[in-house]
């Protein structure tokens, strides 16, 4: 006997966990870093197209798989189509799981280390010397990864309703608060007008830049978790009675605002402090303890605030990726979700320690980048993308006009019609069009 599956306990908490899952690293770590290497306002722009163009419909089209075939990413293929190649999309999903959370570990590692230096007095020394010193000793990193990973297993352990959804209802509204916070304070400090400058006038000379377009639709489908089945898995846990479009609508409005504000948050503070956007990966955990350290005792708070918001927003994702991964191998294997989740959290923990002693540690590079700057970028910029395209051409090109409207809950909506056209035309052009132009200036 197989057990009953898993459901949300009610409607906003579905929203709230697809909330967590979206706003996460990507949103402040990533999204400034990648905006700061790519000039600012012309990344900006490529990215809200991208949202709108592309992560809008993806997104109901991931959410439509996984509400009608309520199952995992790889068995929604199974069911719908039978014996045919469509469910290279949801192994290409899990096989990210894998890679996406062995790096975000990491990272999320990073800001818990980052968070308890914050909550003990603040880092002592110069803050670029400290970062490079922790993030290429051998063992520091590899143990706050580890704590970081623990968390995740915990929470996907307890379960959907008690684990994910709880934990997210929990941690969504305190980092909303925190964040808001954190920017109103951010624009007093007297870089707001740069900050603006950089973020919203446009710099027409980038739009040349082909690496711009990959790296900022990249990073739309990063930042709405699309493109590996993380939405299409959560779906799943959906009544098959609850509404769509609506949901998919606050999630994509709140993870940008979340990331516009972040981006309030962290170049207003960074120009009133001269320093440079350009900076990487390393971005917030060099940068902002400078404005921290200069700030004083009310900098520590700021400190601390800031990296407690990082570190949820990061675990809020992780579960989602980890669940992923869990929930396919729970089926596969008939096995229980405690089982899956120790194993899998183990695994990926282990696949994360490459990345982690990339850093410094050891010379680990592929292609001229660290392996953990490969992962992220070949991830986000190449396997998201990638799977994206294989799920709207799925739901696009094998489903009929009237199934698309209908599992999508668009079929009373006046723009039903520009949806289907989007989800056979428009979005798998411009996906493809975007991953050529990267292929040619790899
Ligand atoms: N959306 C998450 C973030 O912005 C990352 C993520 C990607 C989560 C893909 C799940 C799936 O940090």
């Amino acid at each position: 006997m197989q057990q009953k599956r898993e459901q949300w306990g009610s409607r906003w908490g579905f929203i709230l966990a697809a909330m967590g899952s979206a706003v996460g690293l990507g949103n402040i770590w990533r999204f400034s870093y990648a905006m700061g290497e790519g000039g600012g306002s012309a990344f900006l722009i490529i990215y809200l197209v991208s949202v709108l163009v592309i992560g809008f419909p993806v997104m109901l089209i991931e959410f439509s798989i996984g509400r009608r075939t309520q199952t995992d990413a790889v068995d929604a293929f199974k069911k719908l189509a039978p014996k045919s190649g469509w469910l290279v999309a949801g192994g290409l999903g899990v096989l990210a799981a894998f890679l996406i959370l062995s790096f975000y570990g990491v990272i999320g590692g990073w800001s818990l280390r980052y968070m308890f230096e914050y909550m003990t007095g603040g880092i002592t020394g110069d803050p670029q010397d400290f970062f490079v010193g922790f993030i290429s000793d051998p063992a520091s990193p590899v143990f706050w990864q580890f704590v970081f990973m623990a968390l995740t297993v915990g929470i996907v352990f307890l379960g959907v309703q008690k684990g994910i959804e709880l934990s997210s209802k929990v941690m969504m509204p305190v980092l909303s608060i925190l964040l808001i916070g954190l920017a109103a304070y951010s624009l007093t400090l007297g870089g707001a007008e740069e900050a603006f400058a950089f973020m919203f006038q446009p710099d027409w000379d980038a739009f040349t830049d082909p690496s711009v377009y990959i790296s900022a639709m990249g990073q739309a489908f990063f930042t709405l978790s699309l493109g590996m089945g993380a939405m299409l898995t959560y779906a799943s846990y959906l009544d098959p009675e609850e509404r769509l479009t609506s949901s998919a609508a606050i999630i994509i409005v709140l993870d940008t605002l979340f990331a516009l504000v972040s981006g309030l948050v962290i170049f207003p503070a960074l120009f009133a402090f001269g320093l440079d956007p350009s900076e990487g990966a390393g971005l917030v955990f060099m940068v902002l303890p400078n404005i921290f350290e200069a700030l004083g005792g009310i900098g520590t708070l700021a400190g601390v605030v800031f990296f407690v918001l990082l570190s949820m927003a990061a675990l809020s994702s992780a579960i989602s990726l980890l669940e992923v991964a869990v929930a396919y191998f729970m089926r596969r294997l008939n096995a229980s979700r405690k089982a899956m989740t120790l194993v899998v959290g183990l695994v990926i923990f282990l696949l994360g320690v490459p990345s982690s002693l990339s850093q410094g540690a050891m010379d680990i590079t592929i292609l001229g980048d660290s392996f953990l700057d490969f992962m992220d970028a070949f991830t986000g910029n190449l396997v998201l993308p990638l799977g994206g395209l294989i799920m709207v051409l799925f739901v696009g090109w094998t489903w009929t006009k009237k199934e698309i409207l209908d599992h999508g809950d668009v079929a009373d909506q006046s723009w039903g019609p520009l949806y289907v056209l989007t989800a056979k035309f428009v979005a798998p052009v411009a996906i493809l069009l975007v991953l050529i132009i990267g292929m040619i200036n790899w």
